[in-house]
């Protein structure tokens, strides 16, 4: 693979290792990046398969492609049905591996359906989005949404390997390159603060797409690599989230619940991009932070084009959405706040006025 223009970050957890392998053109070159020779259920979207569904399904010999309805409104447990009968119906098995192309939803649904095919077959994954890129590929968390909320039926199964294909960005409309951007400033906040100058200061889905110099070329590698680090290196310590993979929630209790109450009209990063405001104003409201971070991250995330306030919500309705967030211990949500840059935290006992008052706070009304 010298030939190849990527980075490799290994990924170790409790029961073997994979690398997750970034860099360009390599989605032809996902059969011999993961070792995967034959039998392929090859599961991706209406909107990435007609682009590069082919291209990637042509290097196996015996490989089904599934393409399943496109949105979070189809991550369900009717599309896992469907690509489960597909399988049945072109002969897949135990020696089947499930290489996912696509976004979150796609990596998640695929990931539950290889923990669950004939109880567990191999899978690869190809994240085509940013945001699958630097969260939702790595860490082997798959599942679906329930009508009570995200997430909530799912299995951990870690891939053999995961190929992001940076060429692939250059398709992703403009909003869900800046939904990307939000997980990774979420990362910088957390233990990666040196990148967050970088991330911010260029806008690199436009550099992306009108085509890279040489020098953002690789640098914009790199920053994928540095932002991607930070979530191996939690899931590395924490794999079925003991503690403090929890933090990697940042943002994620207030964002799901907005996602949920406007009916998935606000997408998952833009979601993330809020509730890290909220979080930052929780966190300074509550006297956590001894510096007014809100502002801080406001900025970030205006530079990438992202909100930084609520669309118009009954508040109440957040808040009981948010009552369905699995960090919740007994009846009591616990919040992921923020101390500083690099110090967020888990907070438990935090008042519902306070959480109530700033939903209200940073509505756009
Ligand atoms: N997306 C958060 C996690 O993987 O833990």
């Amino acid at each position: 693979m010298e030939d190849l223009e990527h980075l490799t970050l290994p990924v170790t957890h409790p029961t073997g290792n994979y690398d997750v392998t970034i860099g360009y053109d390599l989605l032809g070159q996902v059969g011999k990046l993961s070792a995967t020779e034959d039998h392929v259920a090859l599961i991706t979207d209406t909107n990435v398969g007609p682009l590069y569904a082919q291209q990637a399904a042509k290097q196996w010999e015996n490989c089904v492609v599934i393409t399943l309805p496109a949105g979070e409104a189809f991550k369900t447990l009717d599309s896992v049905r469907l690509a489960y009968e597909q399988m049945f119906a072109a002969g897949c098995d135990r020696q089947t591996t499930v290489v996912a192309l696509g976004g979150g939803v796609i990596n998640d649904l695929s990931g539950f359906v290889a923990a669950t095919f004939m109880r567990g077959v191999r899978f690869v994954t190809c994240p085509t989005t940013l945001l699958s890129i630097v969260d939702a590929s790595v860490g082997g968390k798959t599942g679906v949404d329930m009508p009570e909320g995200k997430n909530l039926v799912g299995a951990f199964k870690q891939p053999e390997a995961v190929i992001a294909d940076l060429n692939l960005l250059k398709s992703l409309i403009k909003e869900e390159f800046a939904c990307g951007m939000a997980e990774a400033i979420k990362h910088g906040l957390l233990s990666a603060k040196d990148v967050l100058p970088t991330l911010t200061q260029t806008d690199w889905g436009e550099s992306l797409r009108n085509g890279f110099t040489a020098d953002d070329r690789s640098a914009f590698m790199q920053l994928v690599h540095d932002v991607v680090a930070v979530k191996r290196d939690v899931v590395q310590r924490d794999p079925f989230e003991a503690g403090e993979r929890a933090l990697l929630n940042l943002g994620h209790t207030f964002g799901h619940a907005i996602e949920q109450v406007t009916n998935y009209d606000v997408r998952h990063g833009e979601g993330v991009a809020m509730g890290l405001v909220c979080a930052a104003n929780v966190s300074y409201k509550l006297g956590f932070s001894t510096i007014d971070l809100q502002s801080v991250v406001e900025d970030m995330l205006k530079k990438v084009n992202l909100p930084v306030r609520l669309p118009r919500v009954d508040p109440e309705d957040v808040f009981n959405a948010m009552q369905q967030d699995k960090k919740k211990k007994g009846k009591k949500l616990r919040y992921i706040l923020l101390k500083d840059f690099e110090s967020a935290f888990i907070a438990e006992n935090v008042p519902d006025d306070a959480i109530l008052e700033t939903i209200r706070d940073l509505q756009n009304w």
